[in-house]
């Protein structure tokens, strides 16, 4: 009899019986128990006791080979010794000052030496660095509409929480989807502004700059859509955006918050060849510690110079996070670290392919760069109602089988990927590929019986979609 999703959870729980005290003491005081929903998943998550290079523990005393790497923002892995030691040495000479320093001009030289842009602004996250991108892209057009794509993430800002995970009864038209609220609060003026278009759709940026002329200040994406595991654009996709865009007076950003450290030296721009107008780039970049960066030509930067467009804060640029970041750019992430992670990612990918054949397991596996996912799909997604139909009945069995035998395979939820960090090793591939063929028979097994009992792909039932805001949301009990 092999292993089904239920015995993994009866599994999951007799392991991590202090994670789930943790949890339940802790959803007194925060709202579903943690300091951002996307940590939420059930029955309950694990508590961090420690982590070091490519290894994390729980409270319980378990420990996991992570490839999770924090929702992909520690492509150095945990605690790297040259970001460690740098900010160690910063430490001891003041955290904040919020006064310029030498640092801030320093990083500023790296950013532009990687990707096509002449002028930097550090700021603490990627939400913060979508919309102060939003915001120059109006100033710099004069207009207020943006085109943000269904399904993509960009943060947590009121522009662009809209259509994030928009439920099928919700996305309206796939030729003109319907811009759906990530949840309440949103102002209806807001809503309005920000266009709503499937990836991989050219003709549909089209219509929309035809249906608001001279109103689109920008479109917005994530040149891999990875709110919805791996979803790769169309060949000529991005040359199009550019294309379009330009022929329009708009302005391309690209969020790179997933991309920019994680796909090569200079993230997309490079991978894909294309020049946006403003990048955002956050995560990985830090090495560890909250940094992000928008970053654009000087034409556009000046309106900050110009006062025409304001940006501050307080917590920008604190030397500590500023070491991080410089040792992660000049000595973590190297040609040669691109280029072994690459190997290594590769090597993962196919070994997935591998089981996948030989178990008839109804999935695909994509990977680029650092990143990969177990896409659960008969055929490649093209979009993101392609997504909806995600078995995520077969992830969870996945997931929570491979988390038991200590490979954290990928963050919780089924819209993520895995990220293959510097600290991971060959013997780390070689562990995770082991426990996959371990557990792939049960899985395909579990799927099987699941699509006997229904006929539906992957099974019947789908565990509740999530709600109308989030990008990954807790199960139906939290809804
Ligand atoms: C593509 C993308 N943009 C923006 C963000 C928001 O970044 P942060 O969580 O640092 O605000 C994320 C976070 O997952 C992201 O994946």
């Amino acid at each position: 009899m092999p292993d089904t999703l239920q015995s993994e959870l009866e599994t999951y729980e007799r392991r991590t019986p202090a994670s789930r005290a943790a949890h339940e003491k802790a959803a007194a005081r925060l709202p579903l128990g943690v300091a951002s929903n996307y940590r939420s998943y059930q029955p309950y998550p694990l508590h961090v006791r420690d982590a070091n290079g490519s290894r994390i523990r729980d409270i319980d005393g378990n420990e996991y080979i992570d490839f999770n790497m924090c929702f992909g923002a520690l492509m150095a892995g945990h605690c790297h010794p040259a970001v460690m030691h740098a900010v160690a040495a910063k430490l001891k000479t003041g955290t904040m000052f919020g006064m310029p320093h030498d640092a801030e001009n320093a990083l500023a030289e790296e950013i532009c030496a990687r990707f096509p842009v002449e002028m930097v602004r550090f700021s603490n996250s990627g939400t913060e660095c979508t919309m102060h991108a939003m915001r120059l892209a109006r100033a710099a057009t004069g207009r207020e509409r943006v085109i943000k794509m269904e399904g993509g993430y960009h943060g947590l800002h009121d522009s662009v929480l809209v259509s994030v995970k928009p439920k099928a009864n919700e996305v309206g038209d796939p030729d003109r989807p319907t811009s759906v609220p990530g949840g309440e609060g949103i102002t209806k003026a807001t809503l309005g502004n920000t266009l709503i278009a499937q990836f991989n759709d050219l003709p549909a940026i089209e219509r929309l700059f035809a249906a608001y002329p001279g109103e689109i200040a920008a479109v917005i994406v994530e040149p891999i859509l990875m709110n919805v595991g791996i979803l790769m654009p169309d060949p000529g996709y991005h040359q199009g955006l550019r294309e379009i865009t330009k022929k329009h007076g708009a302005l391309l950003i690209f969020d790179e918050v997933k991309t920019g450290a994680k796909l090569a030296r200079g993230g997309a721009c490079e991978y894909f060849g294309i020049e946006p107008d403003i990048i955002c780039l956050a995560k990985s970049i830090g090495g560890g510690f909250s940094l992000a960066a928008f970053a654009s030509k000087r034409s556009i930067m000046n309106l900050i110079s110009d006062h025409r467009v304001f940006h501050g804060g307080t917590y920008n640029t604190n030397p500590v996070a500023m070491a991080a970041g410089l040792a992660t750019l000049r000595e973590v992430l190297t040609p040669a670290a691109y280029e072994r992670v690459n190997r290594l990612n590769t090597k993962l990918v196919d070994g997935y392919k591998e089981q996948i054949e030989k178990t008839g397991l109804e999935a695909y596996v994509v990977g680029a760069g650092s990143n990969g996912s177990l896409m659960f799909a008969p055929k490649p997604i093209h979009n993101y109602r392609d997504w909806l139909n995600i078995d995520s009945e077969s992830w969870r069995h996945y997931w929570f089988a491979m988390t038991n035998r200590g490979v954290i395979p990928q963050p919780y939820w089924w819209d993520e990927q895995w990220t293959v960090s510097v600290a991971h090793t060959e013997a780390d591939i070689d562990k995770h590929l082991e426990l996959f063929a371990e557990i792939a028979p049960a899985v395909a097994a579990g799927q099987r019986e699941r699509r006997g009992r229904s006929g539906a792909p992957g099974g019947a039932t789908k565990p509740a979609g999530p709600p109308a805001g989030s990008r990954s949301q807790p199960a139906p009990a939290a809804r």
